[in-house]
């Protein structure tokens, strides 16, 4: 069998060189990283989890003509997406505080924001992925001015469907983040959604108990985090059939 081209091994995925020019394969990995990889454990299963969920979700995107990167899953840990250039940002937003926004400002978490809140930071680990101003953006040429706009529409997009989504199954979005890819097509450029929509990127409290169900499991050493996130696939109806949560045996009588 030819070896296949790894194109990039990240912490969390592996890029593929895809079957199709201008495509990629998205390997899903069980390493789970934390404070800029300070922090690093082998999840069993969340690779699986992640695969599944990130497809949901940018299905449900592209259903709803919010253009992703998805194009089709190809087994349990690997998914088929159209190479893009990714912009070196991290979208993020936050409906509630959580995180860096309530250390910097002293907010308690959990704390409902005035509104949703748009922030940028600059992809590069070896920076830590600093916060940075859209003068940033637009000065270093990350994005042009039109770009952000267009940024920011898909970022309110994905917040209301994400929110709605998970609204519906009990569980609050406090915030999430994003990557944005640029797809040529002749003279025209577009921007989709890249990278994956997860737990790994989202925070997810349960909404009458306040549970965490998302990264900060990990993070925050409360519990198992493929329980976390098996609970937020099973209320999406997107459980993997294959995944049996490992703590839970079942009787047979
Ligand atoms: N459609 C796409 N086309 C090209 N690159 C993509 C696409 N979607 C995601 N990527 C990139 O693939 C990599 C996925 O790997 P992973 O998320 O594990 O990286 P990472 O360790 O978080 O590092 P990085 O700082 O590069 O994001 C990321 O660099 C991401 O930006
Ligand atoms: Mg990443």
């Amino acid at each position: 069998m030819a070896r296949r081209k790894k194109i990039y091994e990240g912490k969390a995925k592996i890029l593929y060189e895809g079957p199709e020019p201008g495509t990629l394969v998205q390997y899903f990995k069980d390493d789970a990283t934390a404070f800029n990889a300070e922090k690093k454990d082998v999840i069993e299963g969340k690779g699986v989890l992640n695969n599944r969920l990130s497809e949901y979700f940018m299905l449900g995107l592209n259903n709803i003509g919010v253009p992703t990167h998805f194009l089709r899953r190809i087994n349990m840990r690997e998914q088929l997406i159209r190479s893009c250039e990714i912009i070196p940002l991290e979208v993020i937003v936050r409906n509630f505080a959580a995180g860096s926004i309530s250390k910097r400002l002293g907010i308690e978490e959990g704390t409902q924001l005035p509104r949703p809140i748009i922030e940028f930071s600059y992809k590069d680990d070896s920076l830590g992925d600093p916060l940075v101003p859209e003068e940033y953006i637009t000065a270093f040429g990350w994005a042009s001015q039109q770009d952000l706009d267009d940024i920011v529409s898909i970022a309110i997009r994905v917040n209301d469907y994400l929110s709605g989504v998970m609204y519906g199954v009990g569980i609050k979005l406090i915030d999430f983040k994003i990557e944005i890819g640029r797809i040529y097509d002749g003279d025209f450029m577009r921007l989709v959604v890249a990278d994956e929509i997860s737990p790994d990127s989202c925070r997810l409290w349960d909404i009458k108990t306040g549970e965490k169900l998302d990264k900060d499991v990990f993070r925050r050493d409360l519990g198992n985090l493929t329980d976390a996130y098996t609970e937020v696939a099973r209320r999406l109806g997107v459980m993997p059939s294959n995944v049996t949560p490992a703590t839970k045996p079942t009787l047979i009588n």
